[in-house]
């Protein structure tokens, strides 16, 4: 029997319940041969971003996972961030240790360059959840990764969803929309998860009693944060639960079949004070303007919490 190779990926991430997530199910799937994660500012500042991801790689049991600190800040704009979702550290929910791994030594962006540079070109998938400041510092520092790249598989942006931070502008790309025009000018491929699919993964009171039903520590601490992030999105849109954004990623990576999509032309709102952050996706084809973008669309909710569950189980 021919085993596929792993996927060698790195997780560029702002921790964050739902990237946490996201996170656990790449540490559990065979499939993926995570290389590395990179932190960077957004859904709280760096310093947490930082802390949270060693916290998630402790409870996965794998402190061989190097993280490395990146941007403190985006590139032209001031940092947002979103306590108001996430809580003051951004993992808010379950009461876990303090990480006792440390960070890796040098600055995420070195690491994605080095690591570029240094694999089979063509074989390492970029897998940002968060802002894309990194990824915009490391296709500016040493333009040559662009051609090095296998695929950018990020959560961001909203087409029909429209945006979750301002009408038009969903917060990764809201909090660096410098860095996001960069990524899809890049030529690079990506595979785009915005809002329009991530809203329809809800953490349903069923999901979650699923997951804690798994009766293991790491399930328990899965349910509280899912318990803790869905709040705010209930409250906003009255529905039961909240969208599970980032590990959608994760799983299109590992079960692309659970989605549908398209390939679109996406355009970056940067400078228009109303729109800044929006992503403008030609989901009609009525630019003419060549696809930069697979743009996902549709999500077997069922389907991806039944994987993601599985997964989790194997941390036993
Ligand atoms: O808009 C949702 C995105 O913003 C997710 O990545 C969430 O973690 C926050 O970073
Ligand atoms: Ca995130």
């Amino acid at each position: 029997m021919t085993m596929t190779p792993r996927k060698k990926i790195i997780i560029d991430t702002d921790p964050g319940q739902d990237d946490a997530v996201a996170i656990l199910l790449a540490l559990a799937s065979p499939e993926l041969e995570v290389l590395g994660v990179t932190t960077v500012a957004g859904n709280v500042p760096l310093a947490l971003t930082s802390r949270n991801a060693l916290m998630v790689c402790e409870l996965a049991g794998r402190r061989d996972i190097p993280v490395y600190a990146g941007a403190d800040r985006p590139l032209l704009k001031t940092l947002v961030t979103a306590e108001f979702v996430h809580g003051k550290t951004g993992l808010d929910g379950p009461t876990l240790p303090e990480p006792t791994m440390a960070l890796a030594k040098g600055h995420a962006v070195d690491f994605l360059i080095d690591t570029l540079m240094r694999e089979d070109s063509g074989s390492v998938i970029l897998c940002p959840l968060g802002p894309l400041t990194n990824i915009a510092l490391a296709l500016a520092r040493e333009p040559r990764v662009a051609a090095r790249i296998e695929r950018i598989v990020l959560m961001g942006g909203g087409g029909f969803e429209g945006g979750n931070i301002t009408p038009a502008a969903e917060f990764n790309i809201y909090v660096d929309p410098h860095a996001a025009d960069l990524v899809f000018r890049s030529g690079v491929a990506i595979t785009m998860a915005p809002l329009d699919v991530t809203h329809q993964a809800l953490t349903t009171r069923a999901r979650v009693a699923a997951i804690r039903a798994l009766g293991t520590s790491l399930g328990e601490a899965v349910a509280q944060w899912l318990e803790f992030f869905e709040r705010f999105d209930e409250q906003k849109y009255g529905q039961e639960g909240g969208p599970l954004h980032d590990p959608c990623v994760i799983a299109w990576l590992l079960r692309p079949e659970l989605f549908t999509g398209r390939d679109c032309h996406v355009a970056i709102e940067t400078a228009s004070p109303l729109t800044q952050g929006m992503t403008v996706i030609d989901w009609w084809g009525v630019t003419g303007q060549a696809a930069n973008a697979h743009v996902l669309g549709g999500l077997d909710a069922d389907g991806f919490y039944a994987l993601i569950t599985e997964r989790l189980a194997r941390f036993g």
